[in-house]
């Protein structure tokens, strides 16, 4: 299954339609030249000042097994187990200050645009990209000596599309399941705190 568009509204841009977050994947690598669009699309996020706060760390199970597998131990199980055939995990980090030692209270939002740029390239590329939030981030940080004013926020991992009848049943009619959302005027007020747009 690698189609779930979003059954919008009104007519969004096919690529963000299209965007989603599949669990079957095939083992197949991901390719460097891919893996280089991706992180691409993500430099040229935009940020507060254009500090870009973000870091990436990839790990390419086809390049370095062990640092793969270090990243992929911290996965709560459940994001293990529809996990296992991924060939890339990339952690997504930012610095929490400014060159001048202040919060950058914008850091998180920066790195979660520059993210979502890169699932977006993903899905452009014809790739599966899905982020997690369920991993041990404190055994990340551990396992990869991450300093502490950086923040450790999400894993993506990407792959080429696989068979959804290898997934187990319950994943299996998860990704079959309709991608929901809560009401447009629900999350988009009109001039005022809680009047729907
Ligand atoms: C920050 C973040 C953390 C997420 N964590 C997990 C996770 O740990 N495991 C998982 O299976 N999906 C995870 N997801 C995927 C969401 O469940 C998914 O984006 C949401 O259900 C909407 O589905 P869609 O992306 O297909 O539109 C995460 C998504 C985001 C953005």
């Amino acid at each position: 299954m690698t189609n779930k568009p979003a059954p919008t509204d009104v007519p969004i841009h096919e690529l963000i339609a299209g965007r989603w977050s599949p669990r079957a994947y095939s083992s197949e690598p991901v390719s460097r030249e891919q893996l280089r669009a991706v992180l691409e699309a993500a430099r040229w996020a935009p940020s507060s000042y254009n500090m870009q706060p973000w870091r990436f760390v990839v790990f390419d199970r086809s390049t370095d097994e062990v640092a793969f597998k270090k990243a992929f131990n911290t996965l709560v199980p459940f994001n293990q187990a529809w996990n296992a055939n991924a060939p890339v995990l990339i952690c997504v980090t930012t610095h929490t200050l400014t060159s001048k030692g202040d919060v950058n209270r914008c850091a998180p939002y920066d790195a979660g645009a520059a993210a979502m740029s890169l699932v977006l390239q993903a899905h452009a590329l014809g790739l599966a990209a899905h982020q997690m939030s369920g991993f041990d981030v404190n055994a990340f940080r551990k396992a990869f000596s991450v300093p502490d004013d950086v923040e450790v926020i999400a894993m993506i991992s990407l792959a080429h599309y696989g068979d959804i009848d290898k997934l187990d049943p319950v994943l299996r009619e998860r990704e079959k399941s309709a991608r929901v959302r809560l009401p447009l005027g629900d999350v988009a007020y009109a001039g005022a705190w809680n009047k729907a747009f």
